[in-house]
């Protein structure tokens, strides 16, 4: 592969997850969108969110110390945008958008019902790296669409997954490999 080193290469490298945090508000739980996310630990589960400190949502998230992570699919791509680039200062995301809210069982958190998949999380360490301050978080329930379940696993192109990057939302098209196959093949 030939390679040139690329001076233009902004923010965004690779694709990333994309999901819209919930948080309680004064009066109504506010949305907002983050791309850099991902989870950084196994046992306890945890996530990692960064957000900037200008963000209407940063106050939120320190006064709670608890948010819902709420994963979207293709059908929810437009509003996971707009909750990207509306303000909670500004507007009422939830129902601008016609969604709706539940509680989740474990931490009360406010999750949005037309996700796929929600979660319950309890900040544990909020560290400042710069641009952004990074939130870990430890995952205290998950709520997931039964339709998109297969066995114990999310079937991710039936729920049609988004993924961000290249300031686009692409969505999961195909599995193409299972993880742990190549043992399968090499023992044949
Ligand atoms: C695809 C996408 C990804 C984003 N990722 C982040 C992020 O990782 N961190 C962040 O602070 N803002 C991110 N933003 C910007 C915020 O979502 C945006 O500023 C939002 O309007 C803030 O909402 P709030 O003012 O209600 O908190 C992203 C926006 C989009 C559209």
């Amino acid at each position: 592969m030939e390679k040139q080193f690329w001076q233009d290469y902004k923010s965004s490298f690779f694709t990333v997850p994309v999901v819209v945090v919930s948080v309680d508000g004064k009066t109504r739980p506010n949305l907002i969108t983050l791309g850099w996310t991902g989870i950084v630990n196994s046992d306890p589960l945890m996530v990692g969110i960064s957000v900037r400190p200008s963000r209407y949502s940063r106050d939120l998230l320190h006064e709670h110390k608890v948010f819902g992570l709420n994963i979207p699919n293709k059908a929810l791509a437009a509003g996971t945008d707009y909750c990207g680039i509306k303000s909670g200062r500004d507007v009422d995301k939830v129902s601008e958008l016609g969604w709706h809210v539940f509680r989740g069982r474990s931490l009360g958190v406010p999750l949005v019902e037309e996700f796929p998949v929600n979660a319950e999380c309890q900040i544990t360490q909020i560290i400042p790296l710069g641009s952004h301050e990074l939130f870990l978080a430890e995952v205290k329930g998950v709520y997931i669409a039964k339709e998109y379940l297969k066995g114990n696993r999310v079937d991710w192109t039936t729920a049609e997954g988004l993924v961000y990057g290249s300031q686009t939302y692409y969505v999961v098209k195909e599995g193409v490999f299972g993880q742990g196959d190549s043992y399968r093949e090499l023992k044949k």
